[in-house]
């Protein structure tokens, strides 16, 4: 049978894939990592058909490799004998803890099946929550700012781990980039916060996120031009050059997203 890795999105129970949720309701056990994981599929799934493992607090590479070995030999057997679910927020292949469990159940247990069902992570969950628009053909990359680090490079950056605010702040702003906030997205517990205020994030909470850019990435698109401005640049329209025109709609349709012609 097989184990699966369901992604539960970034905390809402209805942002649960519906795939995620047909095997959550299946499963003969549900494997929870952690308290907030665990409420989330409480949602889906009645609380007997929870099941704990154990992680200890720890950096010690040793013992949490034991944590993944005692997890892996205790999630074998069941996904043996019948289906199981390993749950974790957004998505399993995202900066997760189900990597460590992949891994582990390749090396000690590899006659098991394992599937992995995507969940919306807290990547593409940001742009909804921020209001921020990433367009198409922009580069967006992924960092970490633990502990008041400020990566820089990138001129659009989603940054996890955002632990310090008025620190990773400073440095981001001494490099140009204007940054938003964002605490708590699309959970269930706790207050949603999004602010470009360092300060109101700057107490410790493991779930805050940033996102950082430079230079507007829509200032070029056809349809800036809708925007009210009083900029005389945009008075011609907000055409770009006829070469630039042919390309965007056959990027577009590249996506699947293709513009009525009226828009080009
Ligand atoms: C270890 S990563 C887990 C990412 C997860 N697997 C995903 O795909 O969204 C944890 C970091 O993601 C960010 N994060 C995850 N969920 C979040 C949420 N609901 N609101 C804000 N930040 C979130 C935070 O920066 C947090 O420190």
């Amino acid at each position: 049978m097989t184990l699966y890795g369901v992604g539960l999105g970034p905390g809402q129970s209805d942002l649960v894939t519906v795939r995620g949720k047909r095997v959550l309701e299946r499963a003969d056990v549900v494997y929870s990592p952690g308290r907030l994981s665990r409420s989330v599929a409480t949602e889906h799934v009645p609380e007997e058909r929870i099941g704990d493992l154990d992680f200890p607090m720890t950096r010690d590479e040793e013992k949490l490799r034991c944590a993944w070995k005692e997890a892996a030999a205790a999630i074998a057997p069941t996904a043996r004998e019948g289906d199981v679910a390993f749950v974790t927020l957004g998505d399993p292949n995202v900066y997760s803890t189900f990597g460590h469990l992949r891994r582990t159940m390749a090396a000690f247990h590899d006659d098991v099946d394992l599937e992995v069902v995507p969940g919306v992570s807290a990547v593409t969950a940001f742009a909804t929550a921020l209001d921020v628009e990433i367009p198409a053909g922009s580069g967006l990359a992924l960092r970490e700012a633990a502990g008041g680090h400020s990566p820089t490079g990138p001129d659009r950056m989603v940054l996890f781990k955002v632990t310090d605010a008025p620190a990773t702040h400073e440095g981001l702003v001494d490099a140009d980039y204007d940054v938003v906030y964002g605490r708590r997205l699309f959970m269930e517990q706790g207050e949603t916060l999004v602010t470009d205020d360092p300060a109101d994030v700057a107490e410790r909470d493991y779930y805050t996120l940033a996102y950082a850019e430079r230079d507007d990435p829509t200032a070029d698109l056809a349809t800036a031009a809708f925007e009210p401005t009083d900029s005389p640049t945009a008075t011609d329209g907000g055409r770009r050059s006829n070469d630039d025109a042919a390309i965007e709609p056959a990027e577009s349709e590249a996506c699947g997203d293709e513009p009525p012609e009226t828009i080009r």
